[in-house]
């Protein structure tokens, strides 16, 4: 009998990589290879990896070092490392850990077969050259269409704004918009296979189309989505900002499925650091922008992203990020002390904050937030929410679904709920989920 070859596939980073890792799996069953949880009893290891941060590099190289020594055991293993930091290191990345097969960066998913194949044989590749083509979104199948209850669907890729902290411009290329067909195509296909909720996925989401000539712009495609039946929900991430058009929030207003969940980083509270951000809005365009949608869409939940300690960030600057917050009254923050990207413009900033100082920022910020988001969760006791079940809880015993708004939460029902939107009335809110009882299935 033929042993059926298995893939270990280890994700760093964001939804992007998710959903990239999704293709990954289509493309490695066609060839013949099973996933695996166990790296022991792999054939072929693929670490699809983050550079956003430091930290993030820092931690692919910590797992790189594990697989190091099972491939002295077992010089047959094939190690591959894909995504952003595969993109950025290239062909130094084999130099620095010579026991890696193959590189592939972020445009290149569509040669990972003939890498991997390559490998089988005892070669070593490299892929990292930028295909700034709508072609590139369809050189390969997608994800498998079969089950799930939520899926991403990739819309657009790449980013032009270039942040002055932010890698992602020089790891995933220029900003490309895929056709509006294809996606709904693809959407239509996940709600045959059952899928209820998609996000609409990029970079910059609201920047959909800008470059295109004929293509719609992302309100416009967000309309086209919907009217697919089947999918009962919508989403998209992330957004910027500056970006956000009227028509676009006005979409909370106009089409029932789009869930009320926006994720809408600020990065900062201070128009000075913003401008050396280089983020091309201010803190006062922000707050409209929150108030537009607020107004559009009532109870909507805001996320977002927060760096402290970016260069030159002063004290009074951070208490203008503080005070953001407060006014905002984030459902959930994502913050991160400032880390200096290699070729990012702020690389080269002057930089006066101690590390203890950036670290006291962040947790002052991150208590505040952790403040609001209980409050924000108890303030939903009483309510009814609209929760699509996503399957059985962590624990076993009950169901795990989301809110509209996208809060996780645990409910008691029968497993066979999976998929559906449930009423759901609140009946406890805890830091990280909320807890409730369905009122009508
Ligand atoms: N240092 C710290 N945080 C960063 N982010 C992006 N680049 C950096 C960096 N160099 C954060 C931003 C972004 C999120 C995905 O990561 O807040 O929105
Ligand atoms: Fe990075 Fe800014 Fe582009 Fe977002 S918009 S990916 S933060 S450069």
């Amino acid at each position: 009998m033929i042993k059926a070859k298995k893939l270990y596939l280890e994700t760093f980073g964001c939804q992007m990589n998710v959903s990239d890792s999704e293709k990954i799996v289509t493309l490695m069953k066609g060839m013949g290879y099973g996933q695996t949880q166990e790296p022991g009893e792999a054939d072929l290891v693929l670490l699809n990896t983050c550079s956003i941060r430091a930290t993030a590099e820092q931690r692919m190289y910590g797992h790189l070092g594990k697989f190091k020594s099972m491939k002295k055991k077992r010089p047959e293993l094939i190690i591959g490392v894909g995504g952003c930091v595969a993109q950025q290191e290239g062909e130094e990345l084999l130099k620095k850990a010579p026991f890696v097969d193959l590189v592939f960066g972020t445009h290149n998913l569509h040669l990972l077969q003939k890498m991997v194949a390559g490998a089988e044989a005892g070669k070593k590749s490299v892929a990292t050259d930028f295909l700034d083509d709508e072609k590139r979104f369809d050189l390969f199948p997608h994800a498998e269409t079969e089950g799930g209850v939520t899926r991403f669907v990739t819309v657009m890729q790449g980013c032009d704004n270039f942040c002055a902290y932010c890698i992602v411009p020089h790891v995933r290329g220029r900003e490309i918009s895929r056709s509006a067909d294809k996606v709904v195509e693809e959407v239509a296909a996940l709600a045959a296979a059952g899928v209820t909720e998609v996000t609409l996925l990029g970079q910059n989401v609201n920047s959909y189309g800008f470059k295109e000539d004929a293509a719609p712009d992302f309100a416009e495609l967000l309309f086209r989505v919907a009217e697919v039946d089947g999918i009962e929900r919508l989403r998209f991430t992330t957004s910027h900002p500056k970006d956000i058009s009227a028509r676009l929030i006005d979409c909370f207003a106009q089409i029932p499925k789009l869930a009320p969940h926006i994720h809408l980083p600020a990065q900062s509270g201070s128009d000075e650091v913003l401008k050396r951000m280089n983020r091309g809005y201010t803190r006062a365009d922000y707050l409209a922008k929150v108030r537009a949608l607020e107004e559009a869409c009532p109870g909507i939940q805001i996320t977002g992203d927060m760096i402290v300690g970016f260069p030159g960030e002063d004290e009074a600057a951070f208490r203008e990020t503080m005070a953001l917050i407060e006014e905002v009254r984030y459902a959930d923050l994502f913050s991160f002390i400032y880390s200096p990207r290699p070729g990012t413009k702020a690389a080269g900033f002057p930089d006066e904050v101690t590390r203890k100082e950036k670290q006291g920022r962040l947790e002052l910020l991150q208590a505040a937030q952790k403040r609001i988001t209980l409050e924000r969760n108890q303030s939903l006791v009483g309510s009814v929410q609209r929760v699509l079940v996503e399957g059985a809880s962590s624990s076993g015993d009950s169901l795990f679904g989301r809110t509209g708004g996208n809060r996780g939460t645990v409910l008691h029902g029968d497993l066979a709920l999976a998929g559906r939107i449930v009423e759901v009335r609140i009946t406890e809110g805890l830091q990280t989920l909320l807890k409730g009882e369905v009122v009508h299935a």
